[in-house]
């Protein structure tokens, strides 16, 4: 006999008889067809093959083998088929055959030449096998996992939706207790209206993880692409666990490797996310000693690309190796030995994980047991050039962009701004009326977008908090309807007020004509800086007669220093300290121009400690931010650092003025 699969002859002396029977005895389908003959057809089947498919070797002998193919046989493995054999080579295919009754079947065929002593091509051995029930074991755990895929996907959709529509009310619920508890409460009343207000907001954090989780699982989460600074995105992250840091009184900083690009492209607020993440569970667990964040190349730049790594550094009381390994999965926080450590939903950085992949980046840990914790993010982000202009979503702030002024703003007349309040939920209303009413502004509140559009065609208005889903009209219709109106009614300011944060809503909004961009439940804040941001962005020149925007002044610092040093005292204070400040302003001014950092850092020292006496919360930082980044930023971050403080300072010492004045004291002290 010859040799079967290969060039090898068959093993010299092996009895005929005993191959035979061997062959017929094998439990898979053997067929041989010869290729001398036309059509190649079968010239020997095994009773295996009979039993497989149903033909007796009578009714095959002579056939090509492609009867048995039929409707859902693959065309194209029959011609993964036919090109083998036409080069003599080996195949294994799966394909659809049918049997004599008419049944399919899956057949798992290996077909092989067989060549002759004189190493030419004799025969094809075909070996079938059926392998039906792992296609059906196979389908059946497809069908499975479609089914599971899908069910996943409705409980995301659904906790997606549901998170959304908890927000609103929310909104309603927080903005109430913030506003109940500045009235005068009885100080045990106060306590229960601050432990409520608490709560209601540890329990938003949760669901924003929740709805964060559910939409990166469900595939929702689409990443926004901008311009954005790395300086103004840390400096944010540093702003915002800066009062968790110095209650502990701990530090908190940030280094910025200079050769670092200043303007990157990516998602800012994704980025910022995660660091602050990091950052607020390394503060949690940092009792001594402090917090760096350190951001540098892990790479040159190849094709326009740089390999960003944020390292979260702190010297807190570390994390064991078992542990480690865990912490990263989702509902950890399940886990007793680190529920301590990371507290609220415990998905935090399961979602820092989820979108660093996202982001095409990595994250990783090392610590040891009383050695601290270094977490490390690296992310392929492009280079944008230095002179791209950041958009607003690249921004820290929902920050507007600047618009032709509308109107004789009320920055510009020295009034409060009349603002007009688009939005249909009650509560919504009422909170957001009384913030803005309480920092003196001018608020006529409509229903629905329609009515929104007739006040606004009306004019008279300074700026329109826009809700967007409204009935009669949405918000994004009523803003198209509104930019259609002539000038000025047309040109007036527009900031979306939204439950929504997905990048592609805030696109819509901006799409549509809007100028800014907040996210509810926003708290008194984030409004007020995003109305006097967007009111400031209108109006060409920034007078000092603008009312203070809220949040400037820690009340109960200036109560403090007022029971120390007696309030008729007061007024020579803040007129020694405005006097200092201006001094340092106007020096500070020249140190920035020469870019004299020496000069800048002891200044901004100054202020910072001046401010932080009197309770000026966002100069302090500013001013804090604008040292640190001496020591750590490039030129463009030292610039970008220091934008902010004369404004703030003008505005603090405004605040401080306003508030003896309203005690009945003469701010002049005279
Ligand atoms: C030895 C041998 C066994 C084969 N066994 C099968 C088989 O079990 N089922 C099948 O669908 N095709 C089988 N074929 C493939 C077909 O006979 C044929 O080569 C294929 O359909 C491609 O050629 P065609 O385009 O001329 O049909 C076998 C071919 C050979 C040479």
């Amino acid at each position: 006999m010859t040799g079967v699969g290969g060039r090898s002859e068959a093993p010299g002396g092996t009895d005929a008889a005993l191959l035979a029977a061997a062959i017929a005895a094998t439990p898979t389908g053997i067929v041989i067809s010869d290729p001398a003959l036309p059509d190649c057809p079968i010239v020997f089947a095994n009773p295996a093959f009979t039993a497989i498919t149903g033909y007796g070797p009578d009714e095959v002998i002579g056939r090509n083998c492609r009867f048995l193919q039929g409707r859902d046989t693959d065309p194209e493995a029959v011609d993964r088929v036919r090109r083998a054999i036409a080069a003599s080579r080996p195949v294994t295919v799966e394909m659809v055959n049918y049997r004599r009754d008419g049944t399919r079947f899956w057949n798992e065929l290996r077909i092989a030449p067989v060549f002759g002593a004189d190493e030419r091509l004799s025969h094809f051995i075909g070996v079938q096998h059926d392998v039906t029930a792992r296609h059906r074991a196979e389908e059946g755990q497809k069908r499975a996992r479609r089914a599971a895929d899908r069910a996943n996907r409705t409980k995301s959709d659904f906790l997606a939706t549901m998170s959304h529509e908890i927000r609103t009310p929310m909104n309603g619920m927080l903005g109430t207790l913030s506003l109940l508890s500045e009235t005068g409460l009885s100080s045990e009343q106060r306590a229960y209206a601050e432990t409520a207000l608490r709560c209601g907001q540890d329990l938003l954090a949760i669901i924003n993880d929740i709805l964060d989780l559910s939409r990166i699982e469900a595939g929702m989460l689409r990443l926004g692409e901008a311009a954005f600074s790395l300086a103004d995105t840390l400096r944010a992250v540093l702003d915002l666990a800066a009062p968790a840091a110095a209650a502990k009184a701990i530090g908190l900083s940030v280094m910025i490797d200079p050769a670092l690009p200043p303007v990157l492209r990516g998602d800012a607020q994704r980025l910022r996310q995660v660091v602050l993440n990091l950052v607020d569970n390394a503060v949690k667990f940092t009792a001594i000693g402090g917090v760096t964040i350190r951001a540098d190349a892990a790479g040159a730049v190849a094709d326009g690309t740089l390999q960003l790594r944020i390292a979260v550094i702190d010297t807190g009381i570390g994390i064991p190796r078992a542990v480690q390994a865990r912490l990263f999965r989702r509902w950890t926080q399940a886990d007793a030995s680190i529920a301590g450590r990371f507290g609220g939903s415990g998905l935090g950085l399961t979602i820092c994980r989820r979108l660093v992949k996202l982001m095409r980046g990595a994250i990783t840990l090392e610590s040891e047991p009383g050695h601290g914790a270094t977490f490390t993010v690296t992310l392929p982000l492009a280079v944008a050039h230095t002179s791209t202009t950041i958009p607003p979503e690249g921004r820290i702030l929902p920050t507007p962009t600047p618009m032709p002024a509308a109107t004789e703003t009320a920055r510009g007349t020295g009034q409060g701004a009349r603002i007009l309040l688009a939005e249909d939920s009650r509560a919504n209303q009422i909170v957001a009326a009384a913030i803005l009413r309480r920092a003196g502004h001018v608020v006529t509140v409509v229903e629905d977008g329609e009515e929104a559009v007739a006040r606004a065609a009306g004019g008279g208005f300074d700026l329109v908090l826009m809700d967007v889903q409204m009935p009669r009209r949405t918000g994004i219709e009523a803003t198209e309807a509104i930019r259609a109106l002539p000038p000025p009614a047309g040109r007036v300011p527009i900031v979306a007020m939204t439950a929504s944060d997905l990048p592609e809503d805030r696109d819509r909004c901006l799409a549509a004509g809007m100028d800014g961009f907040i996210t509810k439940p926003a708290n008194a804040a984030t409004l007020l800086a995003a109305v006097t941001g967007t009111l400031a962005a209108s109006t060409p020149a920034v007078s000092t007669d603008a009312p203070p925007p809220s949040g400037l002044i820690d009340d109960g610092v200036v109560a403090e220093m007022e029971a120390a040093v007696g309030a008729v005292r007061m007024p020579q204070l803040i007129a020694i300290f405005a006097e200092e400040t201006e001094s340092r302003l106007a020096r500070l001014g020249q140190a920035i121009a020469a870019c004299d950092r020496a000069t800048i850092a002891h200044l901004a020292h100054g202020m910072r400690s001046a401010a932080g006496t009197f309770g000026a919360t966002a100069l302090t930082q500013a001013a804090r931010a604008l040292e640190q980044c001496c020591a750590e930023g490039n030129e463009a971050a030292l610039r970008g650092a220091y934008a902010p403080v004369p404004g703030l300072a003008v505005a603090s010492l405004a605040a401080l003025r306003a508030r003896t004045t309203s005690s009945g004291q003469d701010p002049t002290g005279s």
